[in-house]
């Protein structure tokens, strides 16, 4: 590493003492979204920390340096050992799945991984997530106070559950569940103790790992032994076979299960916690989706078939991620010296992309900071880079759930907003915190009202309510 170079300027980190450096990032912890929008709206959307002794770390909102470094120079810029140390990084809950790999390793489990989220395959999903949608609402009465962001991990994961293993995860166990809640926590706990602390959290998450553990090991025994395709993730994870005709072992099959159970649910929870936030504020905005939802649905029951007919429902998520992106911030590192867009890096410089911060700067964005669905129609983005709004990352590394998680997040919008609307519980603290995810740090608790989708005003009718 070395200091020589170009680099743009950034927040000075008093980095003389272990005491300084531990306060600086306390700081940080506090309140990291508020922290990245003052550095951003200070330095400009490229900004540079000295950390360490002669290290570098960028923070970046640029959509050309995100197109440079997650696309043109995507081999460059890898995973770093936040991801695949097994004892302080996510694999020590995912394993080796694909999001803590890199390399040729990388690119083979992608590869084997692919087929199980082909259009075709979780096209067949849809009607399991409406399904699912109206069991969790016929435990809800009118006027009752949730914890929506209870609700929605507990909807989420039901869908993963069942469309990875085929299995009732409420049945397969509480235990599931429970286990993943611990390490969900444990993944998004920030602590500066030193990780052999053993502290209660990570004792707790130890144990469920091993739970979760056994319990996948058995699908999988199960799976072989049948050696039936059950329609599922996993006996696509199982079936698939590399150019030499080789399979995943059962551990490889384990740590890729493990890594969509864990991504795949937490993520699609908040972009819906964060929507229905976002309505409760908006009446005009919900008033319009309702109009739309009651028109084109009629009172049915949505299917895969009526999302085209959904262009607004479409939008709110859309709108939704691009101010509450579920996935703040994309990590990785330099594996050798480069540069971009004249910027020196040298080899093991860390970078975060704020997605973020991506999705609301200025440059880019008229109001970067309001809820506006409208402005996603064609016209209308058809000037703003690709480059500039990436909720799933973009390049050989994009989201492999990225169109199921769209479609689960449009069908449980539309399948939900028919029948209930939320609004926010008086002195409701809602804070969104950021880790691996943005979610509520204290809960979304909220009143579910149920509605009576003929009586929906027409939304003009609503901009004079509201
Ligand atoms: C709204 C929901 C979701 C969002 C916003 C989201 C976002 C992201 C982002 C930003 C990445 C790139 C991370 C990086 O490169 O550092 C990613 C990767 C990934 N996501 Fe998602 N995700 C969502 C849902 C899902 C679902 C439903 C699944 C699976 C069932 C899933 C599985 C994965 C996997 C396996 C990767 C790693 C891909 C690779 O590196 O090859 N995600 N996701």
């Amino acid at each position: 590493m070395t200091t020589q170079g170009n680099f743009p300027a950034g927040p000075p980190i008093v980095r003389n003492t272990m005491m300084q450096q531990y306060r600086f990032y306390k700081n940080f912890l506090e309140d990291p979204l508020g922290k990245v929008t003052e550095w951003f709206g200070e330095y400009g959307d490229v900004i540079h920390f000295n950390v360490g002794e002669n290290g570098h770390q960028y923070y970046i909102a640029n959509p050309e340096m995100v197109r440079e470094i997650l696309i043109k120079q995507s081999d460059t810029f890898i995973k770093g050992p936040d991801y695949s140390d097994e004892e302080h990084g996510l694999a020590r809950f995912m394993g080796h799945g694909l999001i803590t790999s890199n390399g040729d390793f990388w690119k083979r489990q992608r590869k084997l991984v692919a087929p199980a989220f082909h259009t075709q395959r979780i096209s067949a999903y849809a009607d399991t997530m409406v399904a699912y949608g109206q069991q969790t609402m016929d435990r809800w009465e009118d006027g009752q106070a949730l914890d929506i962001d209870e609700e929605m991990m507990e909807l989420t994961l039901m869908i993963v559950g069942r469309t990875l293993f085929d299995a009732d995860a409420s049945q397969t166990a509480s235990s599931v569940k429970d286990a993943v809640a611990i390490i969900q926590k444990a993944s998004n706990t920030a602590t500066l103790l030193p990780s052999w602390v053993p502290t209660p959290l990570r004792i707790r998450s130890k144990q469920a790992n091993k739970m979760l553990d056994k319990i996948i090991y058995e699908f999988i025994d199960e799976r072989r032994a049948s050696g039936e395709d059950q329609g599922d993730l996993l006996s696509m994870l199982l079936l698939s076979e590399d150019e030499n005709g080789e399979r995943m072992t059962n551990k490889q099959a384990r740590d890729e299960a493990v890594t969509l159970f864990l991504a795949g649910h937490e993520t699609t929870a908040n972009t819906l916690n964060w929507t229905w936030w976002l309505l409760a504020q908006h009446p005009q905005v919900e008033a319009k989706l309702h109009h739309e939802i009651d028109t084109v649905l009629q009172g049915k029951t949505a299917s895969l078939e009526d999302l085209r007919r959904l262009p607004y429902t479409d939008m709110v998520i859309k709108e939704s991620m691009r101010l509450m992106p579920p996935a703040w911030s994309i990590g990785r590192v330099a594996s050798q010296d480069t540069e971009v867009m004249g910027y020196s890096f040298p080899k093991g410089t860390g970078l975060s992309i704020v997605i973020y911060s991506l999705h609301r700067n200025p440059d880019v964005w008229d109001n970067p900071n309001d809820f506006i669905p409208e402005r996603w129609t064609d016209e209308k983005t058809k000037d703003i880079s690709k480059y500039a709004y990436i909720p799933f990352s973009t390049g050989p590394r994009i989201c492999i759930g990225n169109s199921f998680a769209t479609m689960e997040a449009n069908l449980l919008l539309a399948t939900i907003a028919q029948q209930y609307q939320f609004r926010l519980t008086p002195n409701a603290n809602v804070v969104p915190q950021p880790f691996i995810t943005i979610f509520p740090k204290y809960g979304l608790p909220m009143t579910a009202h149920k509605r009576q989708p003929q009586s929906t005003p027409q939304p003009e009718q609503a901009l004079e309510m509201a």
